[in-house]
């Protein structure tokens, strides 16, 4: 039974990974800097800290890091997005290091970082359980762990069960990644190894040229949108794009027939 449980959860992992390979993550990454440069504001990383940014794309999250000489380490389990990653850093002037590593096995020794962060990123492993203590088991005592990621309501919530509802549902048993954003989920998580766990919801405004632009913009870089265009007929498509264009629509604060898309997620702090 748990040989099957942990065929099941490589196999989830594989397709993730093969989804988020799809497209170009970095082009989305630019509506993750202001929640990066709050959430490492908030976690207070100091410069010599060893930092950890787990799932970190093309490195948005460690270069904020990185421009307080910390000393960072990013993970991906997309090569691509860890070569932007790297150079990101190059053309910036930033030292940090990236390697291709899935959150879920981290390659690093016990207790070896300060500060771990994650942007909309750790949330999405299958095995929510392996990837939280991971997390725990690389940052030393006393380290301190700072989480932003999905709420299920608002427009991150919100596009993910539009985009969810034309891709096969999660097998049985897959908890969404949504449960870091509440209370209970974080609780069960981390709340055996943490001394104290602090979220709190914030908003983060993403910018378009026009709602049509955003569509553009997700149907053209975002991998899981890519997975279901890839799935469904002509019909369907139409359907996907036109939710999602009503997804934007409903959170667009611009009344210039532009779009200032305002997200609301979670923003955690966890002390070990
Ligand atoms: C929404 S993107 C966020 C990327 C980045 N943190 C940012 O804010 O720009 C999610 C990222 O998580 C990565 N990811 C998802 N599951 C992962 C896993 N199990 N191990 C490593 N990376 C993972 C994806 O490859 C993708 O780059």
């Amino acid at each position: 039974m748990k040989t099957q449980k942990a065929a099941n959860l490589s196999e989830i992992t594989l397709n993730q990974k093969q989804t988020w390979g799809k497209g170009d993550f970095n082009e989305i990454a630019r509506q993750n800097i202001v929640i990066a440069e709050a959430l490492v504001s908030t976690v207070d990383p100091h410069p010599g800290q060893k930092v950890l940014d787990l799932a970190c794309g093309s490195g948005t999250a460690a270069l904020v890091a990185a421009r307080r000489y910390c000393d960072v380490t990013g993970i991906d389990y997309v090569p691509e997005l860890i070569d932007r990653a790297r150079l990101r850093s190059e053309v910036s002037g930033l030292k940090a290091e990236f390697l291709v590593a899935d959150v879920q096995d981290l390659p690093f020794p016990d207790n070896c970082f300060d500060v771990i962060l994650s942007v909309y990123g750790v949330q999405f492993a299958p095995d929510q359980e392996k990837a939280a203590s991971e997390m725990i088991r690389v940052c030393k005592p006393g380290g301190k762990i700072g989480l932003a990621g999905p709420v299920s309501e608002g427009w991150s919530g919100d596009f993910f069960s539009a985009n969810g509802k034309y891709l096969p549902p999660p097998p049985p048993g897959v908890k969404p990644p949504s449960r870091w954003g509440t209370e209970q989920g974080l609780n069960e998580l981390l709340g055996a190894s943490a001394r104290s766990i602090q979220s709190e919801r914030r908003k983060a405004l993403q910018y378009y040229l026009s709602t049509d632009h955003a569509v553009e913009v997700f149907s053209t870089w975002f991998g899981p949108t890519l997975r279901a265009l890839d799935l469904i007929d002509d019909h369907q498509k139409e359907n996907l794009l036109n939710d999602l264009k009503e997804v934007f629509e409903r959170y667009n604060r611009a009344d210039d027939g532009t779009a200032i898309v305002e997200n609301t997620y979670m923003e955690t702090i966890v002390d070990l």
